[in-house]
Formats: C-alpha cells, structure tokens, sequence
C-alpha cells in the first residue's frame, strides 16, 4: 500500500530590509516611539540542509570568508558577522527550535557600518530562513525578538527592537510608527511631494558606537531610578513629562538630565512628525528633524563631527527642509528632506565640501521604501525515497 508522501524542505532563499528612520532616535529601548522604513537594499541568504546532524558551514559571499561551528556546542567569536548568525541560531534553539546541520551563503548590498542596519538584516534573514527549512513555525513578532536578543546576547549591543521591527515588517512606500511598549503599529503611505529622502554616508564609523551605545541606556535606566524617587508609578522615560524631568534637574548628574531631556523631547517630536508627514507640512517635519539631529548632538552626544557638518551644510538651503543624523550614531548616514530637482546640486556641493574638509568621499544615497523580510524560495524533496511500495 502506498503511504502518503512526506516532504522536507531542504533549500530556502530569504532576504531581510535594511531601514531608514525619519525620526526618533533611542527612543525604543526606553519604550517610546519610532518612525521607521524598510528600504529597497537587503541581505539575503540561501541555505540548505547538509545531512550533518549538528554541523553549521558559513560562507560570506562579499569576502568569501568561511566559518564552521556545531549546533551542539557553540560561542560567540571576538567580533564579526559569526556573532549575529550563531546568536540567531542559539535565540531559534532557546525557543524550542529544532535546527540540524545546515550551509549558508550570504550577502546584500547594505553597507555596513552606515546606520541603515545591515546587521538586523543579517539576523533576521537568518531568522527566516532557519524558520522555512526546518519548518520551526515561529510567528513573524518572535523572529523579530529573537533577532533583538541575538544582538543582545551575541554580539553585546542592548540594542532596541526598531531595527529587526523594520527589517521584517517594512511594507513598501509605507513608513511605520511604532509604539515600542505595546509594539502597536501603524503604516501610512510616505507621501512627499516635490521632496525626497537623501542620505548621505560619511563612510566613517567610530569604534565607539558599541561601547556608547550601552552606556547610553544604562544612563537612561539610572535617570528612571532617579526620577522613581519623585514619581514612583514610572516604568521608563516613556512615563514622564518634560517639565518633570526638568524639575528634577538638581537630584541628577547633569549628563543624566541631558539623556533623559533627549529621550522625552524625542519622543513627542516623533508624534509631531507623523501629524505633520500626514498633512504634508514638510517645513514643520524638517524643524523636527533639526531638532532630534541637535538634541542627539548635544544632550546625548552621540553625533560625531562628519555627522555635524554634513546637516550643517544643509542650514539655510530653502530646498532642504531638514536634515539629522540617522541610527545609533558616531558614524553612518544623515538623512535629510530635499527638493527633487536640487538634489543633485546639493550632493555635488555636500560631496566638494566634505573631501575638503575630511578628506574623504562621502556616498549618497537615494533610498526607496521597500518590502520587509521574504521568503523567496523555498524547495522540498521526498523525505523518504522508500514510500512508494
Ligand atoms: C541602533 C539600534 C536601535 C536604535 C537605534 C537608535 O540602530 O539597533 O535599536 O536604538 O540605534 O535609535
């Protein structure tokens, strides 16, 4: 008698979005409020089951570097990109993911270190595609946190889950806002007239970042143990008011009230920019932005001085609206609002000023809104050649 047919998948293709952020800049990991975009630059992966019970191969298409590790026994290297892939492999695993042997080769085409996350990219096609071929059935919202976990606990960045949220649930011309306490979100169309997203790498990226990065949140958790003091119902920063935080200004360290200032001030201007994105006041949005860029500046201090110059050269241009820093900061992309039909005159003036000025070539960058995380093939083959009898 015939048994009924089973089949495994044995190859799958997935890619993940890099992602832009009009505003709200370290907001999510003090569970405010973010206004993300994936964009059209993705990694992908291809990977496929290798009969081994326990042996993962890695190959990095761009360098064609390899690395092996065993399902079985594994921990994270000094740094690089092994981190964030055994990181989502062991995030999978703590889940009750079932993960055998496996290769995989991956590339993409966003550049590292320029704020547009390649590396939630990397996690989160991964995620997906050890999703598809070992059929786990994770739900879309646990490969987004196991990702964010992966970053947290392989590669040491506490970071938000703007990031790996952008990566998986972009939705072409659609930015999103998101509430990174309730993860509620909401997309509306990116309507921008005679005006379009420039961003301009700085093609620097400060060893900084991730040491920063940390110190950052822990002293926005030592502002809330503060302020709890005052005002004991508060969870986070989220919680409070800016004439609160000013209030408190003599029981903190004053870099403390400068975190704390940034984060409340951040967080309202990023719902004064959905308001103003929907009803197409550009100027309004652009103040906005000059706003978060000069609050990240000098109450975070987390701008560098390319960032700096690049959004000053955009000051007092009529055709630029706004402009800040995007992402963790110390390196990476500005993003700034330019009129369609300059935006050529300004990059070649942007481009002229900064090589003069740092002696480096800065890349522009004209980014679409695109799709999130996808699975873009996937194969499957009898499990069992012996059947059919
Ligand atoms: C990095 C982190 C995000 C977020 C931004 C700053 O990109 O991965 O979670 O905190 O910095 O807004």
């Amino acid at each position: 008698m015939a048994k009924q047919a089973t089949s495994v998948t044995d190859a799958v293709t997935a890619c993940a979005s890099g992602r832009i952020n009009i505003i709200g800049e370290h907001t999510d990991y003090n569970d405010g409020f973010v206004l993300p975009a994936a964009i059209d630059r993705k990694m992908t992966v291809q990977a496929s089951r290798n009969g081994s019970s326990s042996t993962v191969r890695l190959t990095a298409r761009a360098t064609q570097e390899m690395f092996s590790f065993d399902l079985v026994n594994f921990f994270p290297v000094e740094k690089g990109w092994q981190n964030y892939v055994m990181g989502v492999v062991s995030e999978l695993q703590k889940l009750g993911g079932a993960i055998s042997g496996f290769d995989a080769e991956f590339g993409g085409d966003i550049p590292i270190g320029s704020g547009m996350s390649s590396s939630a990219a990397l996690e989160c096609c991964f995620a997906l595609a050890l999703n598809e071929l070992f059929g786990l059935g994770f739900h879309k919202w646990q490969l987004i946190e196991a990702s964010q976990r992966a970053e947290h606990n392989f590669v040491g960045i506490k970071c938000g889950i703007m990031d790996q949220f952008a990566s998986i649930m972009g939705k072409k011309d659609n930015m999103m806002l998101l509430d990174c306490r309730s993860l509620d979100f909401q997309y509306f169309p990116l309507e921008l007239g005679d005006y379009q997203l420039l961003l301009l790498n700085t093609n620097v990226s400060h060893t900084l970042a991730s040491s920063e990065y940390n110190i950052r949140r822990a002293e926005c958790e030592l502002g809330v143990h503060i302020l709890q003091k005052e005002y004991p119902g508060i969870k986070n920063l989220r919680d409070i008011t800016v004439e609160q935080v000013e209030a408190n200004l003599p029981n903190m360290p004053e870099h403390i009230f400068r975190r704390c200032l940034h984060v409340v001030t951040e967080n309202q201007r990023v719902l004064d920019a959905t308001k103003s994105l929907l009803t197409g006041d550009f100027k309004m949005l652009g103040k906005l932005m000059y706003q978060s860029h000069f609050s990240l500046q000098s109450d975070y201090e987390v701008s560098c001085p390319e960032l700096d110059f690049l959004v000053h050269q955009t000051l007092e241009k009529d055709y630029i609206p706004g402009s800040r820093m995007m992402g963790g900061g110390f390196g990476g992309c500005t993003i700034s609002i330019v009129e369609k039909d300059r935006a050529s005159e300004f990059i070649e003036e942007a481009s002229t000023a900064y090589r003069n000025r740092f002696g480096i070539d800065l890349t522009p960058i004209e980014v679409a809104i695109g799709d999130g995380a996808t699975v873009i093939q996937s194969q499957t083959k009898p499990q069992n050649a012996r059947l059919f009898q």
